[in-house]
């Protein structure tokens, strides 16, 4: 799908990787809708693009929310052609702590928040993008969901968020399936670890030693290099049904 005078919603949009891709494809030429928390600092990112974008305040667990971000940026912008959800929260536990069990709030939460906050938006701007004209190609739509490495290489003290991610891996072909008959592709981003805030909470040493179990290139991945396989996921029509790692040849340790 040509990026030009394209909607694209994107969840998480005021911070790391979802910045730097409505950055990315406001450059390209489509217009963002920002969807993040009101406390994010999504509002400042929007008017930073002045008039090629919307924040919209929402939780992506809430049903009430999503729907009124989606109908502020139709209003605002006519359609929704991408969605990109890059919403996530990480927290970590182990199974049982001296403490006892893990939470099973904190489980609930990860999982709500990363797997069922990304299917709610999932089906929501599906719903919007189905009633769009389709292009020559015949694509009405294209979604990028975010899991992580930690899908597949999860290590202790993940298993919420693994569990939450996996979800996304598993969920990327059926729902590929089922949209397919609408021209509405998905796809799905593994990243390994990348230098964005939520990565900015851990000590100078805990990083370095982050960066140092990258095989090639030796560093933490920048956010651009995330935007720029979610640019090429939009604009490349053969890709589809895929869950892609980008992580410099990482697998994750156990710790
Ligand atoms: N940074 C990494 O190394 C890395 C690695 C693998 C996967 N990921 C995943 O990439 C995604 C983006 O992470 P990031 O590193 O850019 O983090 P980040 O903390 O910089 O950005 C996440 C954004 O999501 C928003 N958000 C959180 N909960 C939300 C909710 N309920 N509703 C709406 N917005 C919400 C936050 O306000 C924030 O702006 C996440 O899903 C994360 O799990 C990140």
């Amino acid at each position: 799908m040509n990026l030009k005078d394209t909607v694209a919603l994107v969840t998480g949009g005021g911070s790391g990787l979802g910045e730097a891709t409505a950055r990315e494809l406001v450059s390209g030429g489509a217009k963002a809708v920002i969807l993040d928390l009101a406390a994010s600092p999504g509002k400042k990112v929007a008017e930073s693009l002045g008039d090629k974008a919307l924040f919209t305040a929402a939780d992506v667990v809430s049903e009430k929310e999503v729907s009124g971000a989606i109908t502020a940026a139709i209003a605002k912008f006519g359609a929704i052609h991408i969605a990109i959800n890059c919403a996530g929260i990480g927290r970590a536990m182990r199974t049982i702590t001296k403490e006892g069990p893990h939470s099973l709030e904190l489980f609930n939460r990860v999982i709500q928040v990363n797997l069922v906050g990304t299917f709610n938006v999932i089906r929501l701007a599906a719903a919007a993008m189905a009633k769009n004209q389709p292009n020559s190609d015949g694509e009405r739509g294209v979604i990028v969901n975010t899991a992580s490495v930690a899908a597949f290489d999860g290590q202790i003290g993940q298993a919420a968020y693994s569990a939450s991610k996996g979800g996304v891996v598993g969920m990327t072909l059926p729902i590929a399936r089922d949209l397919s008959s609408m021209g509405i592709r998905v796809c799905t981003i593994a990243p390994g670890t990348f230098e964005t805030p939520m990565l900015a909470g851990l000590p100078d040493p805990a990083r370095q030693a982050l960066a140092a179990q990258i095989p090639f290139p030796h560093r933490l991945g920048q956010p651009r290099e995330y935007a720029a396989l979610a640019r090429q996921i939009v604009e490349n029509a053969m890709l589809n049904g895929e869950t892609i790692r980008l992580d410099g040849a990482l697998r994750m340790p156990p710790r």
